[in-house]
């Protein structure tokens, strides 16, 4: 099978994030044949509005060619108020609509999350999770990657700093992401013209 292309989203928009760093180590360890793009452009997305889902802004039409373009999806969230932060949430609208036309429909997708807290963004993620199902994108089910005390874990130039049993967690959930988006491939090559 040919290269894998997976586009990165984080749900923090925060100068020295604690999810975007760790989407960073995620990309330092992807396998040969396999590259993740990290998309920075969340926050140039203006509030979702129904009335512009048909014709969208230039920057929703650009991030929706992305993922479209893209293999698969990689989505580290914060937990903000036991769910997800706004600013996801209006990425995720964008990108499921307009009805029938999303492009997270059959997108195999990924999720992790880091927060300085112990439960490490878990009750974030479930929400994120059945989101995800509503709009029909298969998720990575395991590993359950939850970075808990995140604060403790980066050097003094920023960098995340995943220790052993973390790095393998994130190998894991990248090889994991790769045999869905095979399996999604595989299938789609079935489907007639
Ligand atoms: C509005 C808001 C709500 C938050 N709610 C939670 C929460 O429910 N659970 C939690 O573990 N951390 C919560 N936090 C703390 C975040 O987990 C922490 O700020 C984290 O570092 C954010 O991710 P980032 O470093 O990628 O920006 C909250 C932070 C903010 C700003």
């Amino acid at each position: 099978m040919s290269d894998l292309r997976f586009l990165a989203l984080s749900g923090s928009l925060r100068r020295g994030s604690h999810n975007t760093a760790l989407l960073h180590a995620l990309k330092a360890l992807a396998p040969d044949g396999v590259s993740v793009e990290i998309h920075e452009g969340l926050g140039e997305l203006p509030y979702f509005n129904q009335d512009r889902e048909e014709v969208p802004p230039a920057s929703v039409a650009d991030l929706r060619a992305r993922v479209r373009e893209a293999d698969g999806l990689i989505i580290a969230t914060p937990e903000y108020n036991s769910a997800i932060p706004g600013v996801l949430m209006n990425a995720l609208d964008w990108l499921s609509r307009p009805a029938g036309d999303s492009s997270l429909r059959g997108r195999p997708t990924a999720i992790l999350g880091a927060s300085p807290s112990q439960f490490g963004t878990a009750r974030g993620q479930l929400v994120l999770r059945q989101i995800l199902h509503r709009v029909q994108a298969p998720v990575v089910a395991h590993p359950e990657v939850t970075v808990f005390r995140s604060h403790q874990r980066f050097d003094t130039e920023g960098t995340f700093l995943a220790d052993q049993f973390t790095e393998s967690l994130l190998k894991e959930l990248l090889a994991e992401l790769v045999h869905l988006a095979e399996l999604t491939h595989a299938r789609s090559d079935r489907v007639p013209a």
